[in-house]
């Protein structure tokens, strides 16, 4: 195979990810790693959302949520999903195609447990995606949380990880007079296949 070159770097896409993620970090004015997240239903109907990406490494890329959510449910019937990160300031995006699993609890634990007192309240009160009759109600849950829990509050069993392993990754990059680069990568065996697009 052709040895394929993105901004210079040998084409090992997590290492290009990390370099494109580490400059949309000191970049952007915020959440660098909010990347939309698309899911769809068993009969292929499709719904999207942003989410934040926590990590990335050899198992793909993580997220955290409810797995009583719509994004929940939907992975729970259909594990292929994809993610799209826009960096404005960069002029950068990046596509991502995979099937998603769930973390193990003791992942979810840790990251859950190392998220502010504030977070883990409103991830607890928040029956997501599901309706609420009024704001007040989910204040009076975040209410009665804090005096059910006045040291630690635990995790609830639906509130998990998942990680997006990757099929295919496509890094796009603005150039001039709408000639842009698009480099995909699709995973072969233990490695990847590179291949340069029209943009
Ligand atoms: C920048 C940004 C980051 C977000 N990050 C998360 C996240 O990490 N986890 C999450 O459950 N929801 C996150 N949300 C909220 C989701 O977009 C969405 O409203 C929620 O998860 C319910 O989606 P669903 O009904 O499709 O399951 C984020 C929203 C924004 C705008």
């Amino acid at each position: 195979m052709e040895q394929v070159f993105v901004d210079g770097m040998v084409a090992e896409p997590l290492v290009v990810f990390r370099e494109w993620m580490a400059a949309a970090e000191a970049s952007e004015p915020n959440d660098a790693n909010a990347v939309a997240l698309a899911t769809a239903t068993r009969e292929g109907s499709p719904s999207v959302r942003m989410v934040l990406m926590k990590r990335v490494d050899e198992r793909g890329f993580a997220f955290y949520t409810n797995a009583e959510s719509q994004k929940g449910r939907e992975l729970d019937e259909n594990p292929q999903a994809a993610m799209c990160f826009h960096w404005k300031t960069l002029r950068r995006q990046v596509r991502v195609e995979g099937t998603v699993t769930r973390l193990p609890a003791a992942d979810a634990d840790a990251y859950f447990h190392s998220r502010s007192r504030g977070s883990q309240r409103a991830a607890v009160a928040s029956a997501q995606s599901r309706p609420l009759a009024s704001r007040e109600e989910l204040e009076a849950k975040v209410r009665e949380l804090e005096a059910a829990y006045p040291g630690e509050i635990p995790r609830p069993a639906h509130w998990l990880g998942y990680v997006l392993r990757p099929e295919r990754i496509e890094f796009w990059q603005d150039g001039a007079h709408r000639l842009h680069d698009r480099m995909a990568f699709v995973r072969r065996g233990e490695g990847w296949e590179g291949v340069r697009l029209n943009p």
